[in-house]
């Protein structure tokens, strides 16, 4: 999605606003700018192009700016022109106002009328130039950029984060957030200041950051060129407020990528320490407590009587997984639900309902608000699942656990996925043991299990060759069908979502038991039919589901566990793993189905971590 950077600073900006801008490039973006404001000049200097952030360096000249905005756009209103690039002027009456923008103004139309009236013309398409004009139009009648855009904000309607400049603010650099993220980074100098919708953009300068909350709105200004930047934050009703200094742990080797091809790469072989570092504190501590859920967490769960989760895509099937896990170990109701669609769902809220929230980002806008969604039902007892500590849905819920997978990068989702079943498993364990469905000795079993994991997914990602061996027979075709049983039936909508996301073939999941009712029909040589194939009670069942397939000349590859039995044969590849790992067998299987992904990918020639019309994290609805 669209990302922020902008700076203050005694030297030239324009460096950290571009280098600011590659490390957002993981979020996904089809077009780049930025503007500067040079000392001594009255004129906005902007650079906007199609494409990636390297073509908009190849314009960017040094200088001596010590002011500047810059932005990555993932287009909403408007096409991918350089027209509807951000950042957005609006020039007249000698007044230049530029600025960049994060999310969605849902007025913007109402807006542009009154705007187009007053006089204003529009050289874009985009719900942001509006933004550009109002505050041109309200700063021409103030003598203060920060009160100007403090009056604008409240006419504007939706989600953004916003920063701005103005040729007659010649040191003072504006900035205002709702629903979109937006954090302040303090450099080493007091005459330094940073701003970015995300910390992996900062931390290159400092490891200091302010998260501005909901509403905030902030100055930085400086009386002159070199000189300290004071800050001044307000509220969203006009106060001034302080926010905490926050040291972030994210480095700059964090988000670097090594010796890796891809950040997909890197973030699959990641995933073994990920899950050791998840699971750290609970297998150390040889006992399971609710308190790794927050502190009031034992009294939530003890009133639990029913779980509903909430979810988007790859973190959407993590909760899958999860539900065969609660009502099998805790004896729990489960409700799974895709997070657009229960928020606009008329649903029934059971009393006792504990809400969880999963989110690699914690910055997904349709999870955020179901979240606010279940809240306004009643729905009061919330826990985020999520991997990032400072995130939206973090601040947003009462209990949380964190996933310590990382800075993830590459846009297909691999190692937040197999640390978010960690979590959900350890949910699971926890909420069994207070309900006294978990005996001391099953306790310390699935700790044995789970202190266990990290080495058996090294095994699994060992088997990468046989994997991608594999990924040339797909290169060639249009369609694939993924299938599983029981629990691994959300492992297949996985290895079908990572294959179509980045290889673009089109690829669907059933459950195995689904063929015969229609997508039999499909079933030909030339649609290849993955199986996730574990020794488990289903294996039987599954089995005679694929001599379905095969009895229709269908290509089939099965990744099963040691003692399957299945033979390969003309039409049948078979790559075994090692024993069946028991409940814990999906954050396995899933490991092969993210390789197969990755290679066919590799094999297409698709940018991997960058895949067509995606974002990493989707911050609009
Ligand atoms: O940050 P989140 O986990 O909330 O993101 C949810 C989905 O957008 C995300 O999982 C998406 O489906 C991935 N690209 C899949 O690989």
């Amino acid at each position: 999605m669209c990302g922020i950077v902008a700076a203050l600073a005694a030297s030239d900006v324009t460096p950290f606003l571009i280098d600011g801008l590659r490390r957002l490039e993981y979020r996904g973006y089809d077009s780049a700018g930025l503007a500067v404001l040079e000392e001594g000049s009255a004129h906005i200097r902007r650079h906007r192009a199609v494409g990636r952030v390297a073509e908009l360096a190849k314009q960017v000249g040094q200088g001596e700016a010590g002011l500047g905005i810059a932005h990555t756009r993932w287009a909403t209103h408007g096409a991918v022109t350089e027209d509807n690039a951000h950042p957005h002027l609006s020039v007249g009456q000698g007044l230049e106002i530029c600025l960049v923008h994060n999310g969605i103004i849902e007025n913007h139309a109402s807006l542009r009328h009154e705007l187009k009236q007053a006089g204003y013309v529009f050289a874009s398409q985009t719900d942001t130039e509006v933004v550009a004009h109002l505050l041109h139009q309200t700063r021409l009648k103030t003598t203060d950029l920060l009160q100007a855009l403090m009056m604008v904000q409240r006419q504007l309607q939706g989600a953004y984060a916003i920063a701005a400049i103005s040729s007659k603010d010649p040191g003072t650099l504006v900035a205002t957030r709702l629903g979109a993220p937006l954090i302040l980074g303090l450099g080493h100098q007091t005459t330094d200041v940073f701003l970015a919708s995300d910390a992996s953009a900062l931390v290159s300068q400092t490891q200091d950051l302010v998260y501005l909350e909901d509403g905030d709105l902030v100055a930085l200004s400086r009386e002159a060129s070199g000189g300290v930047v004071q800050r001044r934050l307000l509220d969203r009703s006009g106060q001034t407020v302080e926010r905490p200094i926050q040291q972030t742990s994210l480095s700059a080797d964090d988000v670097a990528l090594g010796p890796y091809g891809h950040y997909m790469q890197k973030e699959m072989f990641e995933q073994p320490g990920a899950l050791a570092n998840t699971l750290e504190m609970v297998v150390g501590a040889n006992s399971l407590s609710a308190s790794l859920f927050g502190q009031s967490a034992a009294s939530v769960f003890a009133q639990t009587e029913h779980v509903l989760i909430l979810a988007c895509g790859t973190s959407f099937h993590a909760g899958l997984v999860a539900r065969y896990w609660l009502e099998s170990l805790a004896h729990l109701p489960c409700t799974v639900e895709i997070a657009s669609e229960y928020r606009y769902r008329q649903s029934v809220p059971l009393p006792k309902t504990l809400v969880i929230t999963i989110s690699q980002s914690g910055e997904t806008a349709d999870t955020l608000a179901a979240l606010e969604h279940a809240k306004s039902q009643g729905l009061s007892q919330t826990l985020a699942i999520c991997n990032v500590p400072e995130s939206s849905l973090i601040r947003a819920s009462s209990l949380r656990f964190l996933t310590r997978a990382g800075p993830e990068i590459g846009v297909a989702s691999t190692k937040a996925f197999t640390t978010q079943l960690a979590a959900l498993f350890l949910l699971s364990l926890t909420l069994a043991k207070g309900r006294q469905r978990l005996s001391a000795a099953e306790e310390q079993s699935h700790l044995t299990a789970l202190r266990h994991l990290p080495a058996a997914l090294k095994t699994v990602l060992a088997a990468e060759s046989a994997f991608a061996g594999w990924a040339g027979r797909f290169v060639q075709k249009s369609h694939a069908l993924f299938l599983g049983r029981g629990i691994h039936y959300p492992i297949a909508l996985e290895g079908a979502l990572k294959l179509k996301e980045i290889s673009y073939i089109h690829a669907e999941a059933y459950a195995a038991g689904e063929l015969k009712h229609g997508p039999l029909a499909l079933v030909d040589a030339e649609m290849p039919v993955v199986a996730v194939a574990p020794n488990d009670q289903l294996l039987e069942k599954l089995r005679s589901n694929l001599e379905e397939v095969r009895a229709r000349g269908g290509e089939l590859y099965v990744i099963a566990d040691q003692g399957t039995r299945f033979e390969p044969a003309e039409g049948l590849h078979v790559i075994e793993l090692g024993d069946h790992a028991g409940l814990l067998s999906p954050i396995l299987h899933v490991v092969p189905l993210q390789l197969l992904a990755y290679h066919v990918a590799l094999a297409r020639n698709h940018d991997v971590d960058k895949p067509r019309n995606l974002a990493k994290s989707v911050t609009v609805e």
